[in-house]
């Protein structure tokens, strides 16, 4: 089984163990943590499209216009680690990036699974600009824990799972 995670960072979604077999990681910027196996824009995978993938891990940036600090993607945590973050000027930036990154992802998988948060675009409507990309909704987890929302931060947080709507005509 091949997983992609598209959006690799500093592997922090994944348990302590950050070589996971089978786990293609893949990120645009430089100086991570753990070097990512690709480096790479995720809205143009330079991977063969013959290869089976079973699904895709998508935590895109999702704050728009973030203060300094957190714009800042070389963020020094507290441990001495570096974050990354990433973020968007505006929403005219982020919503055609997702866009554009589903619409590359359907070359390579009937899955993906994203994480969001709903600061300054709400899930819901994020979740209509994919829906009119061919990708139907299957599960919706709100993450509850401190750690998960980012402290003591009221933004909600999610995990959904997302696959290619095989019933749309003309959705290639
Ligand atoms: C929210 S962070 C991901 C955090 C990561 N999942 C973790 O557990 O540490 C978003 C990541 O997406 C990457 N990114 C943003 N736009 C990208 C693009 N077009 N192609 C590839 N990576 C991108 C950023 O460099 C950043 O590392």
């Amino acid at each position: 089984m091949v997983i992609l995670d598209v959006t690799a960072g500093n592997r922090k979604i994944w348990s302590s163990k950050k070589d996971i077999p089978g786990v293609i990681f893949i990120d645009k910027e430089s100086g991570l943590l753990i070097n990512q196996d690709i480096m790479a824009d995720n809205t143009h995978l330079p991977i063969r499209i013959d290869l089976k993938i079973d699904s895709i891990i998508f935590d895109p940036p999702w704050m728009v216009n973030p203060p300094p600090w957190f714009n800042n993607k070389k963020h020094r945590t507290g441990s001495g680690g570096i974050t990354y973050y990433g973020s968007y000027n505006s929403k005219k930036e982020i919503v055609p990036y997702i866009n554009s990154a589903f619409i590359e992802f359907k070359k390579y998988t009937n899955r993906v699974c994203m994480k969001w948060g709903d600061s300054d675009i709400p899930l819901y409507r994020m979740l209509g600009f994919i829906k009119r990309s061919g990708w139907i909704l299957i599960k919706q987890i709100e993450l509850k824990s401190k750690r998960n929302r980012g402290g003591n931060s009221k933004t909600a947080n999610w995990w959904v799972v997302l696959e290619r709507d095989s019933g749309v005509w003309g959705v290639v």
